[in-house]
């Protein structure tokens, strides 16, 4: 799907990430994972900012999004949160960043969107700090049988509809990239992952 296409199809969903935002879907895994952010932060696609809530008081965050619709709902968010943030409108397969530049790194729910999510991985290892941190909450294919080949058939409407793949064999595509994962949780029959890594340096 071309990029304008995927942005438009994002826009338009901006208000269920909103709505979803409000409810805080999915908040003992973002509690979990955002509250091991420090320092200088790049969250990544940040969407309507869902993650603001559980962020440190002391971090920076510089937050990414292809997106307009979604930066606004963000920053609304951040402003409620009371967290510091600057905000980019951007493909994060094509913005780049000096490297060695961020304490931690956030994404939730983006690798289901990239195109090329191993390079996307590579990039962030070049970005962040070689003591710093990768913190990722993502869904992908499920290792049940049932559920994985469930997800298989309604992909294709899935991703025409909503813009993400619903079956990323996301354990895999960690493994292919450059990161160190210090520890990882599964939930959901394996289709969510919760992980803590830092960057494998010199091989991005
Ligand atoms: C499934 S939503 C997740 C939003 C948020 N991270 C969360 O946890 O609720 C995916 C987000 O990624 C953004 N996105 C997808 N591909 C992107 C890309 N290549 N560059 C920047 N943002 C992207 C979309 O606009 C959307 O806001």
């Amino acid at each position: 799907m071309d990029k304008e296409k995927l942005v438009r199809k994002f826009d338009h969903q901006s208000k269920i990430y909103e709505t979803r935002r409000k409810k805080q879907s999915e908040r003992k895994w973002r509690e979990k994972l955002i509250g091991s952010a420090k320092g200088n932060v790049l969250e990544v696609a940040v969407g309507a900012g869902a993650n603001f809530y559980f962020y440190p008081k002391d971090v920076d965050v510089t937050a990414v999004d292809f997106s307009g619709a979604m930066l606004s709902k963000a920053k609304e968010s951040a402003t409620a949160s009371n967290v510091r943030a600057t905000f980019i409108q951007s493909d994060i397969e094509s913005i780049s960043f000096p490297d060695n530049s961020f304490d931690t790194i956030v994404s939730t729910l983006s690798f289901c969107g990239y195109e090329y999510p191993v390079k996307v991985l590579e990039s962030f290892s070049r970005w962040c700090k070689p003591d710093g941190q990768i913190l990722l909450m993502e869904h992908g294919l499920s290792s049940n049988r049932l559920i994985g080949s469930t997800q298989k058939i309604i992909e294709p409407i899935f991703l025409r509809v909503v813009g993400c793949h619903l079956d990323r064999n996301m354990i895999h595509i960690f493994q292919q990239s450059p990161i160190h994962i210090h520890h990882m949780e599964h939930y959901k029959f394996n289709t969510v992952h919760l992980v803590w890594a830092s960057p494998k340096k010199g091989e991005a």
